[in-house]
């Protein structure tokens, strides 16, 4: 029987909910907190957890309403139970805790990265196991995911995710959060030959990334311009966003690769590669990630953006596998800041501004 399934999610700057049906989405809602953290330069935490505490049970309501749903009409209730901040995870795993006790409804606490990594399936029913390269503003590592609760974690970054340096280059060079966007944007007139920057990691094996030292690199390189020139023009904005956009792509392709030749040392079969994450959406990485898997003959998935980036469906259709698994929890479910996919893979050292990597 296909199921309905109530999906919270609350574990960063997104307090989201929805209902899905087997694959098929009814109702997405997410309510976002951008505002509230503006003149902060960065998710705060206590702010975060009060939004979600505030709006999380409206959230639920409403994307029942919107499913033209009452909370008997569901089969189980899945929450993000981490990682993240552990404020805003709370939130949830509370609510929905109250929601399983009220109505005797199984309770399924989620991975909030295995919803991510999960998405291909939900969206292109992608079978297992495929490689998967998850970079957005809070998560940037490799997996190869055999299974609803099966992943193997291959490489990550050991500092900044790279949205998180697309959002500090954003604000090195003036332009508006989020800076993933607006530094597309100012690149497409740039030259991203004209200055010169790191590619951190290249030259070492494997598929880690670092993206901070760019950064550095980024704000080093503004100075000369501003010290020669006596002031930032929009060309030297352009370069230079162009160029940190070029740098990032290269990294990610570079590292892409490698995952790639790790994945057909495992398996011969042609591999479906799939991206989420916000910095999905960048049209170069995009693009270059596309040409790379052409290539290699890999299949490239990119699921819509409102999938990739923060949303209660991914966590709906993880506790909708898991719950197929026979994988339920009960009261004791915990709320966990920590919590690493492939617990065999050394702990990331990474935790950016919005929170714990892995
Ligand atoms: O997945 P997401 O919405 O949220 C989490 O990080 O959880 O990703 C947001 C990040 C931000 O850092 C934003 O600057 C970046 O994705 N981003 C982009 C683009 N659109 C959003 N980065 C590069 N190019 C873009 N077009
Ligand atoms: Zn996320």
């Amino acid at each position: 029987m296909i199921q309905t399934i109530l999906g919270i999610e609350s574990s960063c700057d997104d307090t989201a909910a929805a209902i899905l049906h087997g694959n098929s989405i009814l109702s997405s809602v997410v309510f976002g907190q951008t505002e509230l953290h503006a003149d902060f330069g960065g998710v705060v935490p206590e702010i975060a957890a009060r939004a979600h505490a505030e709006k999380v049970d409206l959230c639920v309501e409403q994307a029942l309403s919107q499913a033209n749903m009452v909370i008997s009409d569901l089969d189980a209730i899945a929450v993000t139970a981490g990682p993240g901040l552990i404020g805003g995870v709370l939130s949830g795993v509370m609510c929905a805790k109250g929601l399983s006790v009220s109505t005797g409804l199984p309770l399924i606490g989620v991975n909030h990265l295995a919803g991510h990594a999960l998405t291909p399936r939900l969206t292109d029913q992608v079978p297992y196991p495929y490689l998967m390269l998850l970079v957005s503003g809070g998560h940037c590592q490799f997996l190869i995911v055999k299974g609803c609760d099966n992943f193997e974690r291959i490489g990550g970054t050991i500092d900044d995710a790279p949205g998180e340096a697309f959002d500090k280059t954003a604000r090195i060079l003036g332009l508006q959060q989020p800076g993933g966007p607006e530094i597309q944007r100012v690149a497409g007139s740039g030259d991203p030959l004209r200055f010169t920057l790191p590619r951190p990691l290249l030259d070492r094996a494997g598929c880690d990334m670092s993206f901070s030292g760019l950064k550095t690199a980024m704000l080093r390189a503004r100075d000369a311009v501003i010290a020669e020139q006596n002031g930032l023009f929009p060309s030297d904005q352009a370069d230079l966003a162009a160029g940190f956009q070029r740098a990032v792509a290269d990294i990610l392709v570079e590292k892409s690769a490698r995952a790639l030749d790790r994945y057909y040392d495992l398996s011969p079969n042609a591999p479906v590669f799939a991206v989420a994450g916000g910095v999905a959406a960048n049209s170069e990485i995009r693009d270059r990630l596309e040409q790379l898997c052409a290539q290699k003959g890999a299949t490239f998935v990119a699921p819509p953006l409102a999938l990739c980036t923060d949303n209660a469906a991914m966590i709906a259709y993880a506790g909708y596998e898991q719950l197929g698994s026979g994988r339920v929890d009960d009261l004791t479910l915990s709320a966990r800041p920590r919590w690493p996919l492939d617990t065999r893979a050394p702990t990331m050292l990474g935790s950016g501004k919005k929170g714990a990597k892995a």
